[in-house]
C-alpha cells in the first residue's frame, strides 16, 4: 500500500492583532497574567462577517499552491472545527461553495482541537486504499464571537484566537519531490525515500465531555436555546482549567510515546514536534518529559493563542514555509481536546 504524504501547506491569520492589554481593558487581566500562565501574547481576530470557511478558503488557497494544484484537483474536502459557520450545513460545504469546486464530498471533523489529526487520519488512510489522490484538510475557527468578555470566563477568553492551516495529502509517488521551500528559505527539492505519513494515533474519553464544552445551543434544550440557556451563559465555553491542564500533559505524553514507538523512533529522532497551542506551560512539560530540546518544539501560541482544529496546521505552514523543514526531517504532531480527545502523528518530510 502507497503511504500517503502531505503535498503543501498553508495557513491563514486573520490581519487584526488582538493584544494582552487590549484585553485588560475589556476584563480584569494583565499582559502578566496571561503571559505567565499560559505563554499568549497576542491572537488575531476576524472583522465582524468573517467566518471559518473564509479562513479556510484562504488557508486552502495558499496549500494548493504550494502543491502545485488547483481547487478542481481536489478529490475531497475534509475541514475541521469546534466553531461551525452555521448548525447546518458542515462548513465544508460553506468552503466547497468559495472554491467552486462542486460535487466531491466535503466532510466536517468535530473533534476540537484533534480535528485536525481525526482528519488527516481519515486522508491518510483514503489516500493509502487508492480511493482519493488528492485531499484536502483543513483545520478553521472563529473563537471571538463566541468568547465571554466578562470575568467569569477569562481564564478561557484570553487563551483563544481565530485562524486557519491547511494541509493537501496525496500518494508518495516514488521518486517523487518533498513539497518545495519557498526560495532562498535553504530548502531543496531532493527526492526522500520512505517520506510520508508514517502514523496516526487517536484517542477520546467522554467521560470528561464536561470538562470543557460549549453547552448551549443544542437540541437538547427545547428551542435549542432561550432566555434561560443565554442568562446562564450556556453559550460561552465552559472550563475546569485545572483538569484540562493535568490530563493534557499526561495523554499528550503518552500519546507522542505511542507515536515514537510505533515508528521504532526516538526524541533524539525528532526535528520538529509541533503540539497543539493550548498553553505554552502544558508544551513545555511534554517537551521536556519527552527530551525534546526547546528548540525543536513549536511556540506559536504566543503570537496566535489556541486556534484549536487551526493550530497544529498554522504551526507546520509556518515551519515548513520558512524553510525549517527539510526533507528526510521526523515532524511530530500531538494534540489534547475537548472531549477529551487527543492524538498524535508522525510524517517523514
Ligand atoms: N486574568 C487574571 N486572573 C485570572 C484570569 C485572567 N485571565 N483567569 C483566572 N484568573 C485568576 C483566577 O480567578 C484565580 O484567582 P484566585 O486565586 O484569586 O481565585 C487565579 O487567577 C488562578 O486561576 P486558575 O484558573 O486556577 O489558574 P490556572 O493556573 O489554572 O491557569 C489556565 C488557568 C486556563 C491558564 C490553565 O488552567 C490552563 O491552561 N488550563 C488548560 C487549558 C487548555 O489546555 N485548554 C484547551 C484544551 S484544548
Amino acid at each position: 500500500m502507497p503511504r500517503a504524504c502531505i503535498l503543501g501547506t498553508g495557513s491563514y491569520l486573520p490581519p487584526r492583532v488582538v493584544t494582552n492589554d487590549e484585553l485588560s481593558k475589556r476584563l480584569t487581566t494583565s499582559d502578566e497574567w496571561i503571559q505567565q500562565r499560559s505563554g499568549v501574547r497576542e491572537r488575531r481576530y476576524v472583522e465582524p462577517g468573517v467566518g471559518p470557511s473564509d479562513l479556510a478558503f484562504e488557508a486552502t488557497k495558499r496549500a494548493l499552491d504550494m502543491a502545485g494544484l488547483q481547487p478542481s484537483d481536489l478529490d475531497f474536502l475534509i475541514l475541521a472545527t469546534q466553531t461551525p459557520e452555521h448548525e447546518f450545513p458542515g462548513t465544508a460545504c460553506f468552503l466547497q461553495k468559495k472554491l467552486g469546486h462542486f460535487g466531491v464530498a466535503a466532510l466536517d471533523v468535530r473533534d476540537q482541537c484533534t480535528g485536525f489529526l481525526y482528519g488527516l487520519s481519515i486522508a491518510d488512510a483514503y489516500v493509502r486504499l487508492g480511493m482519493y489522490k488528492r485531499v484536502l484538510v483543513v483545520g478553521a475557527e472563529v473563537h471571538s464571537t463566541g468568547l465571554e468578555f466578562a470575568d467569569r470566563g477569562r481564564h478561557i477568553t484570553v487563551l483563544f484566537g481565530d485562524g486557519a492551516g491547511a494541509v493537501i495529502v496525496g500518494p508518495a509517488d516514488v521518486g517523487q519531490a518533498s513539497p518545495p521551500a519557498p526560495a532562498g528559505a535553504g530548502g531543496n527539492a531532493r527526492a526522500t525515500k520512505d517520506r510520508g505519513i508514517l502514523s496516526v494515533h487517536l484517542h477520546a474519553d467522554g467521560r470528561f465531555a464536561e470538562e470543557l464544552w460549549v453547552p448551549a445551543p443544542g437540541s437538547i434544550y427545547p428551542g435549542r436555546i432561550t432566555h434561560k440557556e443565554i442568562d446562564e451563559g450556556l453559550h460561552y465555553p465552559v472550563m475546569n482549567g485545572k483538569a484540562v491542564f493535568k490530563e493534557a500533559v499526561t495523554r499528550m505524553i503518552e500519546v507522542s510515546k505511542e507515536a515514537l514507538g510505533a515508528n521504532g523512533l526516538t526524541p533524539a529522532d525528532v526535528t520538529h514536534f509541533v503540539p497543539h497551542q493550548a498553553n505554552l506551560r502544558i508544551n513545555e512539560m511534554v517537551a521536556k518529559d519527552l527530551g525534546i530540546p526547546p528548540e525543536r518544539c513549536d511556540d506559536s501560541i504566543r503570537k496566535y493563542g489556541n486556534c484549536a482544529a487551526a493550530s497544529v496546521p498554522i504551526a507546520l505552514d509556518e515551519r515548513v514555509r520558512s524553510g525549517a523543514v527539510k526533507p528526510g526531517d521526523i515532524v511530530l504532531m500531538s494534540t489534547f481536546a475537548a472531549g477529551f480527545t487527543w492524538g498524535s502523528a508522525v510524517v517523514r518530510w
